[in-house]
């Protein structure tokens, strides 16, 4: 077995915005690594504001886009590149998507059942009537649903949270290792979004899955997660323990995150989003966060920021927990290897 379940190895995402001639490239995702360790399913929260490159980290991981650089691997295997029909086969039992909302999961002239059974058989591998119906059963069980309440309905019998349920309860159809929710809660009421979060801690200690769950309210994350990513204009720049990044954030963005959580009550959305900042920050070649932090010097606008280590599994992205003189001349190196 590999000592990795997850590994994200240096990834990146190019995007060509604008025409081909004056255009230019944003790194939606810039050189990300991470990795989970095999043999303990955890909840992964992905936090960030709305276009830090959330989505296209999760859909490179569930293999719905391919990354411009780097590679993904699965149990030591490659994700990337092409799969043979078998291998493909292999990755969606394994890496199944949730996504944000439920009623674009399914078509609303189609039972729900519809997809249930497809996934039972096409992906799950299920033979027959009664194996179909079996998985399809136990799937729903998993998510707390009788099958009589679901089987034969179409998506508008249902609210956004029980919809969401039955999107979760499909992505559990093949007993996979991983699920993948982007933002699974933000299209339900408020009231209900703690259900399906709990859900998520259930099906973790119950059924061995991990989940990367994406999200931009901190309130959930903090409920949620047994390690965190802060992710911010592409990087992921601070990881680790979600009890210590919330109590005890070594970078400035998670520092303002938590400040503006506990100015604007629970939640932190549309708020902090700053969209004439944004494509300008994307090109900041050194730290991007350079241009809102409080503790900013010169070397900040210069250098990329080093990894720094900061105990118990905590790391980030930032010059402020290093000596800036020591760390200049091993900072240019980096900034060589990660150039765009
Ligand atoms: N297909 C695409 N083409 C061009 N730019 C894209 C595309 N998808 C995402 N982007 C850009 O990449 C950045 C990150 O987007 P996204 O991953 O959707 O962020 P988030 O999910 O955190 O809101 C944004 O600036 C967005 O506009
Ligand atoms: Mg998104």
């Amino acid at each position: 077995m590999s000592e990795h379940f997850l590994e994200i190895r240096d990834v990146s995402k190019i995007y060509r915005i604008g025409g081909l001639i004056g255009g230019s490239k944003i790194a939606a995702v810039d050189h990300v690594s991470l990795t989970l360790e095999a043999g303990k399913p955890q909840i992964l929260s992905v936090v960030g504001e709305s276009g830090s490159g959330k989505t296209t980290l999760a859909r490179m991981i569930a293999r719905l886009i391919q990354p411009t650089e780097g590679e993904i691997f699965i149990d030591g295997k490659s994700t990337s590149g092409a799969l043979n029909h078998t291998q493909m086969r292999e990755f969606r039992r394994k890496v199944q998507p949730i996504f944000q909302n439920p009623f674009e999961s399914f078509s609303s002239r189609k039972t729900v059942d519809t997809y249930l059974f497809e996934t039972a058989r096409n992906i799950a591998g299920a033979r027959g009537k009664t194996q179909a119906h079996q998985a399809v059963e136990q799937a729903l069980a998993s998510v707390g649903l009788a099958a009589d309440r679901v089987i034969g309905r179409y998506p508008n019998q249902f609210s956004g949270g029980e919809l969401q349920r039955v999107s979760v309860a499909r992505a559990m159809i093949p007993r996979p290792e991983l699920l993948v929710a982007d933002e699974p809660v933000s299209m339900i009421d408020a009231s209900l979004r703690m259900n399906v979060v709990n859900l998520f801690k259930d099906l973790r200690d119950q059924y061995n899955v991990t989940i990367l769950y994406i999200t931009h309210d901190l309130s959930t994350a903090y409920y949620v997660s047994d390690l965190i990513a802060i992710m911010y204009r592409g990087k992921i720049v601070e990881y680790g323990p979600s009890s210590r990044v919330l109590k005890q954030p070594a970078h400035p963005y998670t520092e303002l995150l938590l400040d503006s959580v506990a100015k604007i009550g629970e939640k932190w959305s549309e708020v902090m989003s700053l969209p004439d900042m944004e494509t300008k920050e994307y090109g900041y070649s050194a730290c991007k966060f350079a241009g809102r932090c409080p503790y900013v010097r010169d070397i900040c606008r210069q250098v990329k920021p080093p990894l720094v280590d900061v105990g118990g599994g905590q790391e980030a992205l930032c010059f402020k927990l290093v000596d800036y003189q020591n760390v200049e001349q091993q900072s240019t190196e980096k900034v060589q290897t990660h150039a765009i």
